[in-house]
C-alpha cells in the first residue's frame, strides 16, 4: 500500500488509474471501515482510503481535540485489508486557504444537524473536495451515518459528479450495537447499556409492523424510555427513506433514526422499515 500525504503526490499515484473506489474516514478504523475496503476491493479497481480529521465538521465543544488518532494501527489495518493507497493529508493540505467555500445542503438543519451546527457543512464540504482530488468511480460510506450518507449521495447527484455512492450496511456488534469508533469512549457499564439505542428503534420498527402510524407517539415513546435509564436523548425521528422528510400517508419505506447520549458520548443509529399495507 503507498502512503501519500499530498494532494500533488497523490494526482501523480493516480495518474492513468481507473474505477477508483474510495473509503473516505477519520482513521481510528474499526470492523466497519475494514468492511467498507472489502466491499469497495470487491469493485474490482484499486481502492484508496483517506484519513483525515476534518476540523470542519466539529462543534467548538465538540470531541475533535480528544477525537483518537491512531494512524500507524489504521495504515496496517489497511495494509492487511488489502487496501492500494492510504490518503493522509494535513489540515494545512486540505485547507490552505484561511477563508472557507462551504457547501451548504438541504436538511443540514435536521435530525443530527439540529444539534450539531455547520457539521453537514463540514462533512459536504470535506468530502466534495476529497472526491476532487482523489476522482473516484465509487465512494463507500456506511448507513450507520444514514443523513450523512443520504446528503453526500444528494450531494453526487446534484452537482452531476460521475461518481457511484455506495451505502453499506452498519456494522453491529452481538449484541445489536452499531460499531462506531466513539463506543472506545464508552466504559464497560456504560458499553452494556449502549445496545438499548437499538433495542429502542427496533421496538419502533415493530409497532409500524403491527400497524401503529402515530409516529410522535412512538418516537416520544422511545425517548421517554432512554431518558429514564439515564440517557439524553436528543431525538428519535421516523422519516421517508427516499427524502429524509416525514412520511407523507403513501410513503412505504421510512427509516427511523435516532441519536442519543450516554455520559459523555453521542451515539447514534438507525433502522429501515417497509410498511406492507
Ligand atoms: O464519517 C466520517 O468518518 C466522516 O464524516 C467523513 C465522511 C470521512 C468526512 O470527514
Amino acid at each position: 500500500m503507498r502512503v501519500l500525504h499530498s494532494s500533488s503526490e497523490l494526482r501523480t499515484a493516480l495518474q492513468g488509474v481507473s474505477d477508483v473506489a474510495f473509503v473516505p474516514t477519520m482513521g481510528n478504523l474499526h470492523d466497519g471501515h475494514i468492511s467498507l475496503v472489502s466491499q469497495a476491493k470487491r469493485l474490482g479497481g484499486p481502492v484508496v482510503t483517506s484519513i483525515f480529521i476534518n476540523p470542519l465538521q466539529f462543534g467548538p465543544s465538540e470531541d475533535f481535540e480528544r477525537y483518537p488518532r491512531t494512524l500507524s494501527a489504521d495504515t496496517e489495518r489497511l495494509e492487511q485489508a488489502g487496501c492500494d493507497f492510504l490518503f493522509a493529508p494535513s489540515v494545512a493540505e486540505m485547507y490552505p486557504y484561511p477563508q472557507r467555500f462551504l457547501v451548504q445542503p438541504p436538511l443540514a438543519d435536521e435530525l443530527c444537524g439540529a444539534f450539531r451546527p455547520g457539521h453537514f457543512a463540514g462533512v459536504c464540504t470535506v468530502v466534495l473536495k476529497l472526491f476532487n482530488m482523489v476522482a473516484p468511480r465509487y465512494a463507500l460510506f456506511g448507513k450507520k451515518d444514514y443523513q450523512q450518507w443520504f446528503l453526500l449521495d444528494s450531494m453526487t447527484r446534484e452537482l452531476n459528479l460521475p461518481i457511484q455512492v455506495i451505502g453499506a450496511e452498519t456494522e453491529r456488534a452481538e449484541d445489536g450495537l452499531a460499531i462506531s469508533s466513539r463506543n472506545g469512549y464508552l466504559t464497560a457499564t456504560q458499553r452494556t447499556e449502549a445496545t438499548f439505542l437499538f433495542q429502542q428503534l427496533r421496538e419502533i420498527r415493530d409497532a409500524l409492523n403491527r400497524g401503529e402510524r402515530d409516529f410522535e407517539k412512538l418516537e416520544q415513546g422511545a425517548s421517554h424510555s432512554l431518558n429514564r435509564r439515564g440517557w439524553r436523548v436528543d431525538y428519535f425521528s421516523v422519516r421517508a427513506q427516499a427524502t429524509l422528510l416525514a412520511p407523507k400517508p403513501d410513503d412505504k419505506k421510512l427509516v427511523i433514526l435516532g441519536a442519543a447520549w450516554l455520559g459523555n458520548t453521542r451515539l447514534i443509529d438507525n433502522v429501515e422499515v417497509t410498511l406492507l399495507d
